[in-house]
């Protein structure tokens, strides 16, 4: 499972101080939220923002960096933190991505575009700007990579936060056996969702949930529904099999995650989510074939008639094929942008080659950017690489992390 428990059990990279708004729900069911977590020694973002302000003007060859960074301090002493002007907000979130350990497909980190809403903190006004994030990525199938990135923490004034995972995701129904129509890895959030009073949606598989939003400062979560037209969906068929549609399935056309937080320079982005676009096996072979997710394989292999009474028939195997297979094509009619784990494998190796000739290293998590199928015969599985901390980059709060769990109490140590 790469999922959370794996996104546990790993070393997180927790910037210290970035304050975790409180909210507590009537009558008592969410507890305190987070706690106060102390806010970092000023030296501290002293430091941070002069490594990235040395780091920008260096790879942008802009000369001494001394008098910003000079600027950049005073305006700490002054106000406790300080302000990105957008060029190094561009800068930064792209240089996040590219230190991306478990991202496979960073050849492309230069061509992310940010959209700079850094004076956006409302709730309301964060969950329409998310929508119109994804009309933006989207644009009809032709995805681009796009990040938003709305305000800041500050001192004594946390920014807007997005519960949800990502923009788009399924609800998961625990029906009262304990089984759940949906996805079950959003079962928390949903149940969350409908306690924060969402009346729930028609209670198909594939119900888009509302975004779960908490303005800045000590505004309460609430959700908010994604208009239709934000969010593509892919029906799935099989380039063979014409069963293939009855099966009923789908998959949402961007990827953007929405609760990580954006670290630039000591300054921590809470809400800044990001979309790339997908490579057919996180869907085919995870999403929809993990046992904890939509648990596929059984339900394929019957109607491709295979012999399911012993693993070594290889049936997990051959399913497992085919819903890549239904994908990727599914992907391509549709006319939205999909890429596929042998082309990416290769790009990221052209990835590492072309930084290497920058004099830069890159980190990478092989348990992560190895493809969950057909490891084997991608360049990628042959090789080691080593996880390098850098920054800026893109880091998840166990607070986030608990929240998109549906998960409120705590978590009050974390961040200590
Ligand atoms: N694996 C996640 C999912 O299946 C998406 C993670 C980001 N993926 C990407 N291609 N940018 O929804």
């Amino acid at each position: 499972m790469r999922n959370f428990p794996r996104i546990d059990g790993h070393r997180e990279l927790v910037p210290q101080g970035c304050p975790q708004p409180r909210w507590e729900e009537p009558g008592g069911r969410l507890d305190r939220f987070g706690g106060a977590r102390r806010d970092p020694p000023a030296y501290e973002l002293l430091r941070a923002a002069a490594e990235f302000l040395t780091l920008r003007h260096t790879e942008e060859r802009l000369g001494d960096p001394a008098r910003r960074i000079a600027a950049a301090h005073a305006e700490i002493a002054d106000t406790g933190t300080y302000r990105h002007s957008t060029e190094e907000l561009v800068f930064g979130a792209r240089v996040a991505w590219r230190n991306a350990n478990r991202c496979i497909g960073r050849l492309y980190w230069r061509s992310l575009r940010v959209r700079d809403l850094r004076e956006v903190r409302d709730g309301e006004d964060v969950a329409e700007a998310s929508a119109e994030h994804l009309r933006e990525a989207t644009r009809d199938g032709r995805i681009r990579a796009l990040i938003s990135v709305f305000a800041p923490d500050e001192p004594g004034r946390p920014g807007p936060r997005i519960w949800n995972e990502q923009l788009v995701r399924y609800a998961g129904y625990t029906r009262p056996d304990g089984a759940v129509t949906g996805d079950p890895r959003n079962a928390g959030l949903t149940a969350l969702a409908l306690r924060l009073g969402w009346p729930g949606g028609p209670g198909t598989p594939f119900d888009v949930l509302p975004l779960v939003v908490q303005g800045g400062g000590d505004e309460k979560p609430a959700c908010h529904d994604l208009p239709d037209d934000a969010v593509l969906q892919v029906e799935l068929t099989h380039p063979e099999h014409t069963w293939w549609r009855a099966l009923g399935l789908r998959w949402h056309a961007v990827p953007a995650l929405a609760n990580m937080c954006l670290e630039i320079g000591g300054v921590c982005y809470p809400a800044a989510p990001f979309n790339g676009w997908y490579m057919g096996t996180e869907i085919g072979a995870r999403n929809l074939a993990d046992t904890d997710r939509y648990d596929l394989l059984p339900r394929i292999a019957e109607h491709l008639g295979l012999d399911t009474r012993s693993d070594r028939t290889l049936w997990k195997d051959r399913a497992l094929v085919e819903l890549n297979r239904a994908v990727l094509h599914s992907f391509d009619r549709a006319g939205v942008t999909v890429t596929d784990h042998h082309t990416e494998s290769r790009r990221f190796i052209d990835h590492l080659g072309r930084e290497e000739r920058k004099g830069r290293r890159v980190g990478a998590d092989w348990s992560w950017i190895v493809p969950p199928i057909s490891a084997s015969a991608t360049p990628v599985f042959h090789r080691t690489f080593e996880t390098l901390e850098h920054r800026p980059a893109y880091v998840h709060h166990p607070e986030a992390l608990a929240r998109a769990r549906g998960e409120v109490t705590a978590v009050s140590t974390a961040g200590r």
